[in-house]
């Protein structure tokens, strides 16, 4: 059975879409076969990210409904074994049939090694959503007060949800923001409460692929932020790939 992991965080803007696409891709290069689908309801972006913007993604409901086969996802161009699922455009988080979309995770799980779920911002419908199925949780935070104290809030529902595998990404490391703000890696971890999975650096590469509309392993896999994302994979993988972190 595969393995399905959500994305999350509270705060809005900490780089889920990013790091979901460039972890999905970085398992997907090192052979795995991936499902990558996009739960930002109404505000989807991780074609985006993915390089797929031009192409014509069918969304999970689609598929949740019955309506295509989970066969039918957009395949990767750069990598073959990385699929792809968009959100709705018309509807919100509440408007998803929950039974349904266990089923579709389910048999999702029987098809792909891994699944990843984009989430929204916030710990509202669509936080539940995608942390519920979840066998695993990356919670992403930046290093300001307001993403570390949410991804604190979101850690401490996901407990009472019973989720155990719970673990952080620190993105967008700075070494002169956090040399200014007198933090450290240690110190975002503490307060959030949470495991490391990882750091990623600040890297402006994250943006500029996006907006070229490539993968960020595509754009430059030389890149600080794609080797972080290749590093995370690894240890996703279950490697004891060290965290290089200061
Ligand atoms: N490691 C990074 N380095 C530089 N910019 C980043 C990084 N991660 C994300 N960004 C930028 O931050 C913005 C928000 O990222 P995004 O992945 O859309 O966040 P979220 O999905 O959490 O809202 C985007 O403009 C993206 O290019
Ligand atoms: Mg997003």
């Amino acid at each position: 059975m595969g393995k399905l992991i959500a994305v999350l965080s509270g705060k809005g803007g900490t780089g889920k879409t990013s790091l979901c696409a460039g972890i999905a891709s970085a398992l997907a290069q090192s052979g795995e076969r991936v499902l990558c689908i996009d739960c930002d309801i109404g505000l989807r972006n991780l074609d985006i990210s993915l390089g797929l913007a031009d192409f014509c993604a069918l969304s999970f409901v689609d598929v949740c409904s019955g309506n295509y086969p989970l066969d039918s996802a957009t395949q990767h161009p750069d990598f073959p074994t990385l699929f792809f699922l968009t959100a709705p455009a018309n509807c919100t988080s509440a408007d998803i049939d929950e039974e349904r979309f266990a089923a579709f995770l389910e048999d999702a799980k029987k098809q792909y090694q891994f699944i990843l779920l984009d989430a929204p911002a916030g710990i509202e419908a669509g936080f539940r959503l995608c942390a519920k199925h979840a066998d695993q949780v990356i919670l992403v935070t930046g290093a300001d007060p307001a993403s570390v104290r949410d991804a604190a809030r979101a850690g401490e529902l996901l407990e009472k949800m019973g989720k155990t595998q719970v673990r952080v990404i620190v993105n967008r490391v700075n070494e002169k923001l956090y040399h200014d703000l007198c933090v450290t890696v240690d110190d975002v971890m503490d307060r959030a409460g949470l495991p490391l999975l990882g750091i990623t650096p600040d890297d402006p590469d994250v943006t500029l692929s996006a907006a070229f509309e490539q993968p960020l392993l595509c754009y430059n896999k030389r890149s600080a932020a794609a080797k972080a994302c290749k590093r995370i994979a690894k240890r996703i993988q279950g490697f004891p790939e060290p965290i290089p972190y200061k």
